[in-house]
């Protein structure tokens, strides 16, 4: 049986912008439906625009949340092909019941698929959404759908792998998590070449999923053009997929076009000198396949998608977890709205109930020292001044044992620590950043913790044998710290310390990471801890070691070349 009652990523009311955990009731489903218990969902650019710019919702308290995969919980009376505990994905919706930032959810059996044993829970959780947006803009012949979808033949109809063979397609976004599917998509219908724009880091990726030329996304308008003219080799470019659709790559997509061309867009058109009488049909999709106009072509996609997803027709997105279960999905899509996001998609585990501990004031600078990195036979130095945060600490719910006994139980746990760059780049010429964790000694509330060798430059797998008393309950937490390290670097030369700019201006050449400790604190309790909101903890500080201020910033080109060779060796 359900719960009667779970947790949910709410929006409370249109003027309040700040996401909270609370608990509602968990849906019923209808005799068509399932009931989903939710264990990743993915997180979305419409997701911080609800929250941000107040996009298209109207009914709070709202549960945000569009595209997840988890476990059948419940079927629905008229349901015959699923069953309880089948792995499945499906698209949320902008209503409670049906929203994917919580713990359960209702889907219609129709636009669920099941998810096959070659891919994880978590990479299910990247499909749904944006596969809608490529499918239901290109596919949709419903005549409700006409300024969504241009309507062409799918690659499951008659004609929809012959139709468009060999003939070019422009995707604009190739990197993002849209552009990706429609890589995929339009080589189902046969198009040929396929040619994106993405930063070129995404190249051999894009390639692997069917991109055959991949053209730098930061050329100018006019690079780009010119270069898919020159490899669709004369072919005109009938087809524009634009899954950016931002003032900048709207005007490139139509100007790539030819006249009586499709353009998608996965925004609102806002392009502005359109020519008259070039008879060129631009739509901006909706792609949600909940939709009554959808829904058609959403149940034609899903009773195939497993099959796609097993044959790899269709390979999901990349996936970087995010962790405190449904709070760690606030600050993924501060990240994403920051533009920090890139070539993955992030995902959440809603049934992960954390608590989370940020030091009171923000975060805490526990660690800041200069290191050398290489000293010149001339005189000169490069050194690293690096400063290391405390962002949060967070219980890990692992595991909870119910003794229904009147004896004691005994039970083993294993549990691993481990140090781990979750985000960002890990300068490790110039410092091992386990290392930099070794022995560190951290002051946090009243006790004070000291980083081993296991928890940092190694790893272990520790078992433990728990006791549980009769009639009672226990939970294991393990203790994970989170930090963020900023570095910058120090140039001395011709007698004085420089900053190290970066190329072409003054500003500081940075780099950050997140760290992420799996300790080996741990906790066990008879009592959950509850995910109600976030803690505080008070942090011993300590004081800066390097201030940027005590000295000029050198432009990245007017570093001495010795320094610039050394900075190039360590990839910065
Ligand atoms: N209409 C709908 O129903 C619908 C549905 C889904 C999404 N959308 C919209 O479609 C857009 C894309 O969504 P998404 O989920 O695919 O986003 P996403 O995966 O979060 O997009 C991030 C990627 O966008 C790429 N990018 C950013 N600016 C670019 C540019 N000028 N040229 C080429 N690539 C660029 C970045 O590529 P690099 O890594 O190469 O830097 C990054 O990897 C969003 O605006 C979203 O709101 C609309």
């Amino acid at each position: 049986m359900p719960p009667t009652t779970h947790k949910a990523l709410f929006l409370l009311d249109e003027q309040s912008h700040e996401w909270v955990i609370r608990e509602r009731p968990v849906s019923t489903p209808g005799p068509k439906d399932l009931l989903i218990k939710i264990t990743a969902t993915a997180l979305n650019p419409v997701d911080w625009k609800i929250q941000s710019l107040g996009y298209f919702v109207k009914e709070f308290p709202y549960v945000g949340g569009t595209d997840a995969a988890g476990l059948v919980e419940e079927v629905g009376s008229e349901v015959t092909n699923f069953a309880k505990g089948d792995r499945v994905l499906f698209q949320g919706w902008f209503d409670n019941p049906r929203a994917t930032f919580q713990q359960y959810a209702v889907v219609a059996a129709e636009i669920a698929a099941k998810i096959p044993n070659t891919i994880s829970t978590d990479q299910a959780a990247t499909v749904a959404l944006a596969l809608a947006t490529v499918v239901t803009g290109l596919y949709n012949h419903n005549p409700q759908a006409k300024s969504i979808s241009v309507g062409f033949p799918a690659p499951w109809e008659e004609g929809g792998t012959t139709k468009f063979a060999g003939q070019p397609v422009f995707i604009i976004g190739g990197a993002s998590s849209v552009g990706q599917y429609a890589i995929q998509v339009t080589k189902l219908s046969g198009f040929f070449p396929i040619i994106a724009t993405a930063s070129l880091r995404h190249e051999a990726f894009l390639k692997s999923l069917g991109a055959t030329h991949v053209i730098d996304r930061t050329l100018s308008a006019a690079a780009i053009q010119a270069e898919v003219t020159k490899i669709g080799g004369g072919k005109p470019i009938e087809l524009v997929y634009d899954a950016i659709s931002l003032a900048d790559t709207q005007p490139l997509a139509y100007d790539v076009l030819v006249p009586g061309g499709y353009l998608v867009l996965s925004l609102p058109d806002i392009i502005p000198a359109k020519k008259a009488g070039d008879n060129k049909t631009i739509v901006s999709t909706f792609g949600n396949v909940q939709t009554p106009e959808n829904r058609e072509v959403g149940v034609a996609l899903y009773s195939r998608l497993t099959e796609w997803l097993e044959t790899g027709k269709l390979v999901p997105n990349r996936v970087e977890v995010v962790h405190n279960g449904l709070a760690g999905i606030i600050d993924g899509l501060e990240r994403m709205k920051n533009d920090q996001v890139s070539g993955t998609k992030l995902v959440a585990h809603p049934q992960e109930t954390y608590i989370v501990n940020k030091p009171a004031g923000g975060d805490a600078l526990v660690k800041s020292e200069r290191s050398t990195i290489v000293t010149h036979s001339g005189g000169e130095g490069l050194y690293a001044a690096v400063d290391t945060y405390l962002v949060d600490t967070t219980w890990m719910r692992q595991v909870s044992w119910e003794n229904r006994t009147d004896a004691m139980q005994t039970y083993q746990h294993s549990y691993t620590t481990e140090l781990k760059v979750t985000q960002g780049t890990e300068v490790t010429v110039a410092v091992n950043v386990g290392a930099a964790f070794e022995g560190l000694s951290v002051g946090v509330d009243t006790s004070t913790k000291t980083f081993t060798t296991k928890e940092t430059t190694s790893s272990e797998t520790k078992t433990m044998t728990i006791n549980v008393p009769p009639r009672s309950t226990l939970t294991f937490y393990q203790r994970q710290y989170t930090f963020r390290t900023s570095m910058f670097f120090i140039l001395n030369a011709w007698h004085q310390e420089w900053n190290a700019g970066s190329p072409g201006g003054y500003d500081i050449e940075r780099k950050t990471c997140t760290v992420q400790i799996n300790s080996e604190d741990y906790l066990t309790t008879e009592t959950e801890l509850t995910n109600e909101g976030v803690g505080t903890v008070r942090v011993n500080t300590v004081a800066r070691a390097n201030n940027e201020g005590d000295r000029l910033t050198r432009k990245r080109e007017n570093l001495t070349e010795w320094a610039k060779q050394q900075l190039s060796k360590m990839g910065i």
